[in-house]
């Protein structure tokens, strides 16, 4: 196991969009395992392949507060989604950024666990939130990109500054 570098937005990485895996192998399952690990010592509740500069569809999610519910998605698709709401998200690649980004209220997702079985989740809530969040990711788009274009400028202003005041 291993903690990977999480890449920081604005890094252009974040938008590359991610490919379908094959077939899941050994090889998958490790990169699930070192992605796990490096979401629990963010910490965060969820990371896309993306975030680690591994450009293909796999999202690791745990929401639980016990940390002991871990769940993995592999080549993920909406199939189907309803309502919308409003919520504040935040992203290990945006960090002390938290903005309202409106979603669907519930989402279908259909995908491949590590074992490369196909399972459904209905999902409602602050999990669907976060695996339309983990999604975007695989297409390229952080959720600061939701936002207007304004408050984008701003954002990248304030990285910019505290990144100088870190080095
Ligand atoms: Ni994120």
């Amino acid at each position: 196991m291993a903690i990977l570098k999480i890449l920081q937005y604005p890094d252009k990485r974040l938008h590359k969009v991610a490919r379908k895996v094959e077939q899941v192998k050994e090889a998958t399952r490790e990169l699930v395992c070192d992605m796990a690990e490096t979401m629990y010592a963010a910490p965060g509740v969820g990371l896309a392949a993306t975030q680690v500069d591994v450009h293909e569809q796999i999202i690791v999610l745990d929401i639980s507060e016990a940390h002991n519910q871990l769940r993995v998605f592999i080549n993920p698709e909406v199939i189907a989604s309803s309502g919308e709401e409003e919520g504040e998200e935040g992203c290990l690649s945006v960090p002390g950024i938290y903005e309202n980004v409106r979603r669907a209220e519930k989402v279908t997702v259909r995908a491949l666990n590590e074992k490369g079985d196909s399972f459904t989740l209905e999902a409602d809530g602050f999990l669907a939130v976060c695996i339309q969040h983990e999604i975007d990711h695989l297409r390229g788009k952080v959720f600061v990109e939701h936002l207007s274009q304004l408050k984008q400028i701003r954002i990248r202003a304030k990285l910019k500054k505290r990144l100088r005041e870190t080095l």
